[in-house]
C-alpha cells in the first residue's frame, strides 16, 4: 500500500525490467514491491529489504508492506507522506490520519519522516533513517469516537458549520486577556522571542481554504501591525525567489498539517534561514513538527472535505496573533487593544446568532439551484472571504463561481453579468469600503444581476438595492471576515444539498492533499 509519488520510478522500473521483472501495472507503487522482492531474492529479511528499497526511492511515500514469508508482521516506511499507528489491545491500526482509525482506538503513535518499522498484533518497533531504534510512544488523543459521527446532522459539513461557535470559543479560550492587555500564544511567543522582537516582514504559505485564511491575515496583520505581509500559494512558493529577511517570519497555515505543498514550502523557508510558525489544527502533524513553533486551532476533528470550522478558527488565531504583534511593537493603544480583544471574545455568540439564520439562507439558496455561474465580491479583508465563498460553492455544489475584489469587476468580470446572474456581495459597515461597494451593487443591478448582499445588522439601505439580504452582527472591521464567512458556508451547503450533491465527499477531492 503506497501513498505518495515515487519521482524516479521510471528509472527504477527500467532497471527492474532489465533484471527480468514483469510489471502488471503502470503505477509507481508497483516498483516498490518489485524492489523489495528483488532484495528478498538476494537473501535479505523483509525489513532489511524494505530498508534497502526505500534508500533507492526519490519522492514521497508512506508504505505498508505485507510479505507472505512473515504473515504476522506488517512493515512500514515513511518519507514525506503522513503515516501513523493506532495502538489497540491485541491489534494495531495503520493509517494516514487520525479520523480513519478513531472508531477503533484513541491511542496514536506518530511515525516520523525517515522511519521504518515493523508492526505486529501487539505493538511496533521503529528505527530512524540512521538505523537507530526509536521509541514512538502511543499517546492518548482527546477526540472521542463521537466526533466522527454526524450526531443528527444530515452531513458532517453541516455539523461542522454548526460547531463553529464552540470551535472559535475553544480556540480563544485562555489566550486573550483584554484587561491584562495580554495575549498568550501557548509558548510560541517564547520560542520565537528573538524574531518577534525585531519582526520586519511576514510571509505566509498555505493552500486552498487555508490560503484564503492567510490572505485575510495579510489584511489583518498588515493593517494592525504595520508590517509588510506577503502571502503565497504553497505550491508556487518554490518557484519564486523569495527574499529572506533575517527579521522575517514565515507562517505556514494548514488544517491537517499534512498538505504536501505547504510542508515543502515550510521546509524551503527553513532552509533559507527563516523561522517558521505553524498554524494548524493537528497536534503532532508534520507541519507542526517541522515548524519552530506552533499555534493550534482547536476546531476539533474536521471530516467534511469542504473546510469550514478550520477556516474560522484559523482566522481567530490570525486575529489574536495580529493583536499580539501589534502590541509588542507598540502599534496599538491600550484602549484599542481592550476594545478589539473584548470584541474577539464576543465572536462565538455572534456566530451562533448567524447559525440561527440557516433556514432563511436555505430559502435564498433554493432560488439558485439552476444558476450556472456566481460572482462573489468583497473589498479589503472581505475580498479573501469572497474567494472562500466561491471556493465552497465550487467544491460541493459544482457550480462555477468566481471570487473578485469588488473594485476589479469593471476591469473584466462585469462582462459576464446578464439578467439574473447571481452576485454575492459582502458589504459590511466599514466606512473605508462601504460606499464603493454600494456603487458596485448599483453597477451589477444596472446589468440586471440578482444581488445577494451580506451586510451588518441594522443596515437599512441595502435591502432597497439588493434582491436578498443576509445580516451578520455588528463588530469591528478587524473581525468582520469571520462573521461574513459563516453565511457563505451555509449558502454553499444548502445549494449543494438542494442540488443533491455528495457534500461530505465531493467528486475528485480528498480531505488532505498529501502529494505535491
Ligand atoms: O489541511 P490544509 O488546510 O493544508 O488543506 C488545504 C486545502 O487542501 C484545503 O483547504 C482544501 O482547499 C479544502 N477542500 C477546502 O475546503
Amino acid at each position: 500500500v503506497h501513498n505518495g509519488i515515487i519521482e524516479n520510478y521510471v528509472e527504477l522500473r527500467r532497471r527492474a525490467i532489465r533484471a527480468g521483472r514483469r510489471f502488471k501495472s503502470e503505477t509507481d507503487t508497483e516498483v516498490i514491491a518489485h524492489l523489495i522482492q528483488m532484495e528478498i531474492g538476494r537473501g535479505r529479511k523483509p525489513l532489511d529489504a524494505l530498508r534497502r528499497t526505500v534508500k533507492e526511492l526519490k519522492g514521497s511515500y508512506a508504505v505498508i508492506v505485507f510479505c507472505r514469508l512473515t504473515p504476522d508482521r506488517i512493515f512500514i516506511a515513511r518519507q514525506g507522506s503522513p503515516l501513523l499507528i493506532g495502538c489497540g489491545e491485541g491489534e494495531q491500526w495503520i493509517a494516514s490520519d487520525i479520523p480513519a482509525i478513531l472508531p477503533q482506538t484513541k491511542r496514536i503513535a506518530e511515525v516520523f519522516d525517515g522511519d521504518i518499522g515493523v508492526v505486529t498484533r501487539d505493538g511496533h518497533e521503529i528505527w530512524d533513517r540512521d538505523g537507530k531504534r526509536k521509541e514512538r510512544d502511543c499517546r492518548e488523543i482527546k477526540w472521542s469516537a463521537g466526533v466522527a459521527e454526524k450526531e443528527g446532522f444530515k452531513h458532517f459539513m453541516l455539523k461542522e458549520i454548526f460547531e463553529q461557535a464552540h470551535a472559535v470559543r475553544d480556540t480563544l479560550r485562555g489566550r486573550i486577556f483584554p484587561d491584562e492587555r495580554c495575549i498568550s500564544l501557548d509558548g510560541a511567543e517564547k520560542k520565537l522571542k528573538k524574531i518577534m522582537g525585531c519582526l520586519r516582514q511576514i510571509t505566509m504559505v498555505a493552500c486552498g481554504t487555508s490560503y484564503h485564511a492567510a490572505l485575510t491575515g495579510e489584511y489583518l496583520l498588515g493593517d494592525m501591525c504595520g508590517l509588510p505581509v506577503v502571502v503565497e500559494t504553497a505550491s508556487e512558493y518554490r518557484y519564486r525567489n523569495f527574499f529572506t529577511d533575517p527579521c522575517g517570519l514565515t507562517i505556514a497555515v494548514s488544517q491537517s498539517g499534512e498538505t504536501a505543498d505547504t510542508l515543502a514550502a515550510l521546509k524551503l523557508a527553513k532552509k533559507n534561514g527563516s523561522p517558521v510558525l505553524a498554524i494548524s489544527n493537528i497536534m503532532g502533524s508534520s507541519i507542526v513538527r517541522e515548524a519552530d513553533a506552533a499555534i493550534l486551532t482547536r476546531a476539533g476533528l474536521e471530516i467534511g472535505v469542504a473546510s469550514t470550522k478550520a477556516f474560522t478558527t484559523q482566522l481567530a488565531v490570525l486575529c489574536f496573533l495580529g493583536l499580539y504583534i501589534a502590541d509588542l511593537h507598540g502599534k496599538i493603544s491600550k484602549e484599542d487593544f481592550r476594545a478589539i480583544s473584548t470584541r474577539l471574545l464576543e465572536l462565538p455568540r455572534q456566530i451562533q446568532s448567524i447559525l440561527r439564520r440557516s433556514d432563511e439562507i436555505r430559502k435564498i439558496a433554493r432560488r439558485f439551484t439552476k444558476s450556472e455561474g456566481f460572482l462573489f465580491l468583497g473589498r479589503g479583508a472581505n475580498y479573501p472571504i469572497a474567494l472562500e465563498g466561491a471556493l465552497k460553492l465550487k467544491e460541493i455544489s459544482y457550480q462555477w463561481a468566481e471570487g473578485y475584489p469588488a473594485g476589479e469587476m469593471k476591469h473584466g468580470p462585469i462582462a459576464l453579468i446578464d439578467k439574473g446572474t447571481p452576485v454575492v456581495v459582502l458589504v459590511p459597515d466599514d466606512p473605508r469600503t462601504y460606499d464603493k461597494t454600494i456603487s458596485n451593487i448599483e453597477e451589477v443591478k444596472a446589468r440586471r444581476a440578482t444581488v445577494i448582499a451580506v451586510t451588518t445588522a441594522g443596515n437599512k439601505e441595502i435591502a432597497r438595492l439588493a434582491d436578498h439580504v443576509i445580516y451578520v452582527p455588528k463588530t469591528t472591521w478587524f473581525l468582520t471576515p469571520i462573521l461574513m464567512a459563516v453565511p457563505l458556508q451555509l449558502f454553499a451547503y444548502h445549494l449543494a444539498d438542494l442540488r443533491g450533491k455528495s457534500i461530505d465527499k465531493p467528486r475528485n477531492l480528498a480531505k488532505s492533499v498529501t502529494v505535491e
